[in-house]
């Protein structure tokens, strides 16, 4: 079993670095086709040639019925938690990212907590929509710098496919379920070189999920609605300003990226984000076809998909970005 490093009020850990991966996508997938199939049989018009050339999606997975967010977060848990070969046991933290959560309350991260057998270290959500990921790492990172936690699972997880309005074809053909995860690590060597998070509430209607619970009734419209447009707009901005000051603050520039593994919405945004960068698209880890915009899993599953491919390998230096809901955005930069 590997240890990570002691941590003391003397001698707080440096760096935080990812010591696993995992990730978990349902059984079930489905092709633009069979989608576009589906949503014809009520009357929605839409084409597995306009889903791929304005996304880059060809199909999506969705949860059986009866799985739940914190089910997929476990399966990916597990898998991260055996990349690291670690002992679950040794778990300090649990922070979740999740828009889809299995209840109002507790959290899906205390779920999940006891579905793997642990009990007694801080377990919560975040919510942060497609950037969730992002803040969950970053707050892990700094929770192990200040010492609260030598071993955490960062998870991404969510069901989003709950969320949809089949009748809504400028929203529903966009978006799967899935999960991913990370054991990140008190180390002495990086790891996570620099962070940065970022919101703007005057940009709540542009994309959300406007439902609530009161009264034991739903109160207001529990459907994702998305200014598709204005989100494009807003995400090519913000991604590119974003992962610059994050080099700037490591000390680092675009050269010095291996891989820029971004939130998979659309292909159409990455290749933008890549193209201010000045990286080429064969830097960019692209898991949208596959997946679809699975919202907080998405960045955990393709640094999963990326590593066990082997692209990824230790010692490369990975820019993580993500933008969604809230307005929020954000990037990390860490050596693998
Ligand atoms: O994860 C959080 C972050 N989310 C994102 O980053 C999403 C950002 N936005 C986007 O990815 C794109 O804006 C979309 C993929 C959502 C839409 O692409 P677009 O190129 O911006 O299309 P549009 O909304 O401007 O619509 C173009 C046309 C419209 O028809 P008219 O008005 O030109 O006749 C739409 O009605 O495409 C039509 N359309 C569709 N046609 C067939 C919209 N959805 C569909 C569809 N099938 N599913």
């Amino acid at each position: 079993m590997n240890s990570p490093e002691k941590t003391s009020a003397t001698s707080l850990p440096r760096y935080s670095r990812i010591a696993g991966t995992g990730g978990y996508l349902p059984a079930n997938c489905v092709t633009n086709a069979q989608l576009a199939q589906r949503l014809a049989a009520s009357g929605i018009d839409t084409s597995d040639e306009w889903i791929a050339d304005r996304t880059g999606i060809k199909s999506r997975h969705f949860a059986a019925d009866d799985e739940l967010c914190s089910d997929l977060a476990v399966a990916a848990a597990r898998r991260a938690i055996e990349a690291a070969g670690c002992d679950a046991s040794s778990i300090d933290l649990i922070i979740l990212a999740t828009s889809t959560p299995d209840m109002v309350f507790p959290s899906t991260a205390c779920i999940v907590q006891h579905k793997l057998g642990l009990a007694g270290c801080p377990a919560f959500d975040v919510q942060a929509v497609c950037s969730g990921f992002v803040y969950a790492l970053t707050v892990a990172d700094s929770m192990i710098r200040t010492g609260a936690a030598s071993r955490a699972l960062v998870i991404g997880s969510e069901v989003f496919s709950r969320l949809l309005d089949f009748g809504d074809r400028t929203t529903c053909v966009l978006f799967g379920d899935g999960a991913g995860a990370v054991v990140l690590e008190a180390s002495d060597e990086p790891g996570i070189l620099a962070s940065e998070l970022h919101a703007d509430g005057r940009h709540v209607g542009i994309l959300c999920t406007p439902g609530g619970v009161s009264g034991g009734l739903l109160r207001g419209d529990p459907t994702l609605k998305m200014d598709g447009p204005a989100v494009f707009k807003l995400a090519v901005t913000v991604l590119e300003d974003v992962a610059r000051s994050v080099l700037i603050k490591a000390g680092r520039t675009e050269a010095d990226i291996d891989w820029l593994i971004p939130h998979q919405a659309n292909i159409r945004i990455m290749q933008s984000t890549a193209r201010k960068l000045k990286l080429s698209m064969d830097k960019v880890i692209v898991t949208v076809a596959d997946h679809g915009n699975t919202s907080a899993a998405s960045i955990p599953l393709a640094l999963d998909v990326a590593v066990r491919s082997g692209q990824v390998v230790r010692g490369d230096t990975l820019m993580l970005e993500g933008v969604g809901g809230g307005f929020t955005w954000g990037a990390v930069l860490l050596d693998y």
